[in-house]
């Protein structure tokens, strides 16, 4: 197995640190699925007032939270949820919407992940009839992942939800890196939630927790989403000591992510300077890179495959792009060598053309 000695594969790769995994050993903690687990009722409470929702449950992951909120909001088999080509639970998710939910994706050709109200409205304001499949849920990612880490503006949000609303139609937001939004907008993360019925928070991505998500809404939202719960064998007895790391996470991990974006906009300027790379520096709003390799003669691919036998894990996406995602655990230094490495390859494999 490689050790990679840079990890820019996701902001789920980070290592717990050892002061996250102390408070992790010393959490207090008893029967999560009695209700009684002080820390994880503790971690719900503070979220439930970060996101103004009126009721949470712990989960081990986000995909769980996505799989059990369409679950509760889709009741009919073929119902329709709404949600962006690149949308992490139609690509990455093993089915989760046909599988679980029992649901259909019904996609939108986004924007780096982001539709507009005018690109929903023949779905969701179609006539409806016996013989057409139900619009359900509008899902929106914040940020975007496969978007670049773009942020959905509130404007745009409130503009789909208004008319999803207007025709009951419900709405999720799916809220891996919510929490780099807030950190960048200085938007609240309760004024972003405030337009969706379901929204659930990550904490082992920004805030470097090695497990843990909650999925918030109302109380009879997350009633139900404590049945499916139980149903995927989601109750976790004394998860507390998965909790407390949670709350270490949202406590001092969660400020830092500011200065986590400041390093992968400087990154991108950075790569913006080769001949070889296209970037658009002002579309890194947040912590995830996307660029694309101009010459075919130096494929993502091998980027990918040149960076791994330097120790740098990255992700290419297909032939000309590459996705880089920066975290807790990535320092200046670590940015300086990844800039070199890549620019070094980059020359190796195209001396003549850049000469
Ligand atoms: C936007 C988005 N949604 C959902 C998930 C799934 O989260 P988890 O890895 O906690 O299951 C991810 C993971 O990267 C993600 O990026």
């Amino acid at each position: 197995m490689i050790k990679y000695k840079i990890d820019l594969f996701s902001d789920t790769n980070t290592n717990p640190s050892r002061e996250m995994r102390q408070a992790m050993c010393e959490a207090e903690v008893g029967n999560e699925v009695a209700g009684e687990d002080p820390t994880v009722n503790k971690l719900l409470e503070v979220v439930c007032d970060l996101l103004g929702k009126e009721a949470a449950v712990f989960m081990p992951s986000g995909t769980m939270c996505n799989g059990i909120a369409f679950r509760v909001l889709c009741q009919r088999p073929g119902d329709l949820i709404i949600l962006d080509q690149t949308a992490h639970p139609l690509i990455k998710a093993s089915g989760l919407i046909s599988g679980l939910a029992q649901a259909q994706p019904y996609w939108i050709e986004g924007k780096r992940g982001i539709f507009s109200v005018d690109q929903i409205k023949p779905v969701i304001c179609a006539p409806q009839g016996y013989n057409i499949s139900r619009p359900r849920v509008v899902s929106i990612e914040q940020t975007t992942n496969f978007g670049g880490g773009a942020i959905w503006p509130l404007k745009t949000i409130q503009e789909i939800c208004h008319l999803a609303h207007d025709y009951d139609v419900y709405t999720h937001m799916d809220g891996a890196r919510l929490l780099n939004a807030v950190a960048e907008t200085k938007i609240s993360a309760a004024e972003y939630s405030k337009y969706f019925d379901s929204v659930w928070i990550d904490f082992s991505k920004s805030c470097g927790a090695p497990i843990g998500a909650v999925l918030a809404g109302s109380k009879s939202f997350i009633d139900e989403a404590w049945y499916y719960k139980f149903q995927q064998g989601g109750g976790l007895h004394q998860a507390g000591i998965l909790a407390a790391g949670c709350l270490y996470g949202l406590q001092h991990h969660y400020p830092r992510l500011q200065e986590i974006h400041s390093h992968a906009k400087r990154l991108a300027k950075l790569l913006s300077e080769l001949p070889f790379i296209k970037i658009a520096v002002n579309e890194v709003e947040t912590n995830i890179i996307i660029f694309e390799i101009k010459y075919p003669e130096l494929s993502a691919l091998y980027v990918e495959q040149a960076l791994r036998e330097k120790g740098i894990r990255v992700l290419a996406l297909d032939q000309t792009r590459i996705r880089m995602i920066i975290h807790l655990d990535i320092s200046l230094v670590h940015l300086d060598e990844v800039f070199s490495a890549i620019c070094e390859i980059g020359e190796q494999k195209l001396k003549s053309k850049i000469i």
